[in-house]
Formats: C-alpha cells, structure tokens, sequence
C-alpha cells in the first residue's frame, strides 16, 4: 500500500507545498481554465494539501461557485483551514480512495499530484469521477519524476535524483502517473481525456534548483527510513543552495517535473 512519504512534519510539508504551489500553480491554472471550468461550479478538489489547487479553482468558480477541498491527513486539514480566508473554499477530511461521506452532484473534479500516492489509482480517479454529474469535468494533473530534473546533469543532481527516485520507489509511489494518466481515464471507464503536457525550466540565479532542493530535502525521511541514504548524505539544510551553486556554474538548467494535465467530460 502507497504511503505518503512527505508527511513527517506536517507544518513543514505544508510551507513546502505552498513553495511548490508557486512553480506549479501557473500550469495548473492553464489546465483548469482549458478544461472549461467556469464561474459559478462546484468543485471537488481531493488531496489538497495545503490547498493550492483549491486557491486557483475558487478564483475560476468566483463568488458564486464553491470548492470543496480535501485531504486524508487531518493534520494538514487543520493546518490548512486553520489559513483559509476564502470564503467559498471549505476543507475536511476524505481518503481519495473511497471519498466515503462526500456527496455528489460536483460539477468538477481536481487533484493534482494525488493518484501517485494512492494504492489503486484507477479505483480512486472512479470515485471521484462518480461525484461528478454527468455533463460535469475531471480533471487529474500528475507529474513524471523521472525525467531530467536539470540540463546537464552534474555530480549532486545525479546522486539526489537517484535517491529519491529510489526512497519513492520504495514507498510504491507512481513516479510516472503523469504519463500514465491517459490509459489510466480508460480504465476508470472515463471518456478519453485531452492533454497538456508543460514544465517549468530556468537557470542563472533564480533557477528553479531551489525548489528541486526542497522535494529532495523532503524526501530524507524516506530514504532513511527504506536504507536509501542518510540525512548527512543529503545534507538538506545546504542542498537547495548547492543545487543552485551547481546549476550556475554548469551553464546549465534545472527542469522542474514534467506535468500532464488530463480531463474528460463525465457521460
Ligand atoms: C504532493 S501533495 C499535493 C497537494 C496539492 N494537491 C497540491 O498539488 O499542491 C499530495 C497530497 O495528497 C494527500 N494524499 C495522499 N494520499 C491521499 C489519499 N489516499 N487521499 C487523500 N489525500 C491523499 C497528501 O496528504 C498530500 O497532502
């Protein structure tokens, strides 16, 4: 069974997905304004996290729409509610897997980096596609770990991607579910989906390396825990500036994950 291997301290996991939010929201709000959402839905959002895809829907939907966020960590609920200030967003508790005591009717629903971390990926995109009317949108965003993470690859790059690509493999996460979200519609018995397929790249000082420091950071408990490699190998409290450092003196770019957004209009 696929655990969620970020969530030793939630407070932190909750500052880092708030990071990433900022290289990955400007894709995702492309994905949920070409998927046809519009002002007045309500939407579903499962595995929220610290709500950053809750955020961009609720600014679609507008004041007349409504989003309803959530998240099988109830440590990450509180903590995220705990910051809400948008009105029509409410967060609680739900395992993707099942969405027992979510109702239905949605008119949309989103996740974005969930079906990774769920063991039955497919059963879980059919739960949320059945709390969708029908006429109404799914739509799924995941990333491809294993594609190049920098351009070109030098020494620290090399051996973070190795490790965590490992620790993640370990914890049976789906490290290519973008990829795989195309097949994976037709096995939830959803229409087939369209695609958009985009990254964020940069180099020179505010390259994105940074934010690769911190997934890597993340991931330490996992690699100790599964034998993969130590907290002083990684050395997580230097490595997003190592990265960094690395990346500008090889001329070079970090590439952030390859996401792919996929939706469908529910029969
Ligand atoms: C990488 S974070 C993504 C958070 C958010 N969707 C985003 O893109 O910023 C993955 C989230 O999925 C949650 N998660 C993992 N397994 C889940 C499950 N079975 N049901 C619901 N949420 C789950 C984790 O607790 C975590 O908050």
């Amino acid at each position: 069974m696929a655990t969620y291997p970020f969530a030793a301290d939630r407070a932190a996991e909750h500052e880092r997905l708030l990071r990433q939010g900022s290289i990955f929201d400007p894709l995702t709000r492309r994905l949920l304004e070409a998927s046809g959402l519009a002002p007045g839905m309500r939407v579903l959002d499962i595995g929220c996290g610290a709500g950053n895809v809750a955020r961009l829907a609720a600014e679609i939907v507008g004041p007349t729409g409504h989003v309803t966020a959530v998240d099988v960590d109830p440590a990450a609920i509180e903590i995220t509610s705990a910051h809400n200030t948008v009105p029509t967003i409410e967060y609680g508790v739900a395992d993707a897997q099942t969405l027992d005591g979510i109702g239905d009717g949605f008119d949309a629903v989103t996740g974005r980096l969930v079906l990774m971390y769920l063991s039955n990926p497919a059963a879980g995109l059919r739960e949320a596609a059945a709390r969708v009317r029908p006429g109404g949108l799914v739509i799924m965003e995941e990333c491809d770990l294993e594609y190049l993470w920098a351009s070109p690859q030098t020494p620290v790059w090399t051996r973070v991607r190795s490790w965590l690509l490992e620790a993640l493999e370990k914890a049976q996460v789906e490290t290519r579910m973008g990829p795989a979200l195309f097949s994976l519609f037709g096995e939830a018995g959803l229409p087939m989906p369209q695609l958009l397929v985009g990254s964020a790249a940069s180099g020179g000082p505010d390259t994105l390396a940074w934010g690769w420091g911190n997934v890597v950071a993340a991931g330490v408990p996992a690699m100790e825990r599964f034998g993969v490699a130590t907290r002083q190998d990684v050395d997580p409290a230097t490595l997003p500036q190592r990265l960094v450092a690395e990346t500008i003196a090889s001329g070079g770019c970090a590439i952030g994950p390859l996401m792919t957004g996929a939706w469908a209009v529910r029969d």
